[in-house]
């Protein structure tokens, strides 16, 4: 009775672990899963311009390196949507968050940075829409 109660518990744990893990790597298709992927890049972008106040090159590139995976998605939503203009500044974003990623020294960090926050600007004049806490999808 009690055997059988353990292993009810454990593989219920199980499979929830695994709904997890599988759902975390789904395309982003609905606008909640959308708003959740931009919050997310916005907390990297965020945590990577503390690193670079703090000239911490490593912590730079490990948040530059979300970025790109967060960006994918970003680009598979956009493509899903057919909206060609959006996922190809998707793309240019994850190509810049990349190249920030790889970059050595100030001077190449800075100048990847400045470009990927020119497309987040970009994008965001012609597709977003709201106020800071209730920001959605703009059709454009
Ligand atoms: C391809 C288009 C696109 C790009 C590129 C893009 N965004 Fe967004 N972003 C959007 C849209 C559309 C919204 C509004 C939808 C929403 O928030 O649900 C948004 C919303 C946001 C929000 C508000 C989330 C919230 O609701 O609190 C933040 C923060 C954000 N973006 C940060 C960034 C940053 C930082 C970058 C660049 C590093 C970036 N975005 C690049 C399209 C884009």
């Amino acid at each position: 009775m009690r055997v059988t109660r353990f292993l009810t518990a454990a593989g219920l744990a199980l499979a929830f672990a695994v709904t997890m893990s599988v759902s975390s790597l789904a395309q982003a298709k609905t606008d909640e899963d959308y708003d959740k992927l931009m919050k997310a890049v916005g907390a990297a972008n965020g945590a990577m311009r503390g690193a670079a106040k703090e000239m911490n090159a490593a912590g730079i590139s490990a948040e530059a390196t979300k970025m790109v995976a967060l960006f994918k998605d970003v680009q598979g939503f956009w493509t899903e949507r057919k909206n060609t203009e959006a996922a190809e500044w998707a793309a240019a974003a994850m190509k810049h968050a990349d190249a920030i990623a790889k970059a050595s020294g100030p001077e190449a960090i800075m100048g990847a940075m400045k470009e990927l926050g020119g497309t987040c600007q970009t994008c965001h004049a012609k597709y977003r829409e709201g106020a800071p806490g209730a920001f959605t999808i703009k059709k454009g």
